[in-house]
């Protein structure tokens, strides 16, 4: 099973990719993570993409195309894998085709930009493995801390709202023309994210098992 998850900053792609990795034992590979513990080391990944991350702006296509096609080649990507923030622009979904990637399925979560500033504004993220969490709608067992490894909970920089505005602006402009992209394949499966987590999760196996 080889899927996309395409939707606004906060739409929930990385908590549903969690719950789809979960199902079906493959790797949830989201380039935000990556890019986020590459900052968080220093590495020179991290110096380059950082500027660009904390203003709420793409990083370079060229960056983010080299960073998927080393990850797809591990191991764990046999039985297929999740694609959570990747691709984000049409060259980077080019660039994925001409890697010979076909995927199976790409699920679009629709959320509206007004929802959206709320979600931000809650999620709390767990400093050491990614976990995605909400103060009210989805909240760790255990308070400060990640219910999976006991990491600290923090607020993500690129959460302030002036930050969220200037994403939901990239968002429209260089993301969305991706669901024509992938309906004149005929793999984009729209769905409503504004409900409850686990509607959602009820709506996008629905969706892959279609
Ligand atoms: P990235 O980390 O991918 O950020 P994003 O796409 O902006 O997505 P988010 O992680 O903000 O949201 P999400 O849809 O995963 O929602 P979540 O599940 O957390 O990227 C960060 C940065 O890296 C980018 O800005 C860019 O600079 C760079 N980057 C990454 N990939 C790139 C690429 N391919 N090309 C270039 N640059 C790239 O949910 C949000 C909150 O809502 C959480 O608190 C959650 O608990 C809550 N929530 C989720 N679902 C529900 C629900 N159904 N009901 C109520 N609350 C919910």
């Amino acid at each position: 099973m080889k899927i996309i998850l395409l939707g606004a900053p906060g739409a929930g792609k990385g908590t549903q990719a969690e719950v789809i990795s979960t199902h079906y034992d493959i790797p949830q590979i989201s380039t935000g993570n990556i890019l986020k513990e590459a900052v968080r080391n220093e590495t020179e990944l991290g110096l380059k993409a950082k500027s660009f991350m904390d203003a709420g702006a793409l990083v370079p296509d060229e960056v983010v195309i080299g960073i998927i096609k080393e990850r797809l080649q591990k191991d764990d990507c046999a039985k297929g894998f999740i694609l959570d923030g990747f691709p984000r622009t049409v060259p980077q979904a080019e660039a994925l085709d001409k890697m010979g990637v076909t995927m199976d399925k790409v699920i679009d979560i629709e959320v509206s930009d007004s929802l959206i500033e709320g979600r931000m504004t809650g999620r709390r993220v767990c400093e050491k493995c990614s976990a995605s969490y909400h103060i009210e709608n989805n909240p760790s067992k255990k308070g400060e801390l990640c219910d999976k490894c006991g990491g600290k909970l923090i607020v993500r920089k690129d959460d302030k709202p002036e930050t969220v505005k200037e994403r939901l602006k990239v968002y429209h402009e260089l993301t969305e023309p991706l669901k024509a992209y992938y309906e004149s394949k005929g793999i984009l499966a729209e769905i409503p994210g504004e409900g409850t987590v686990e509607e959602t999760s009820q709506l996008v196996f629905k969706a892959l098992e279609a």
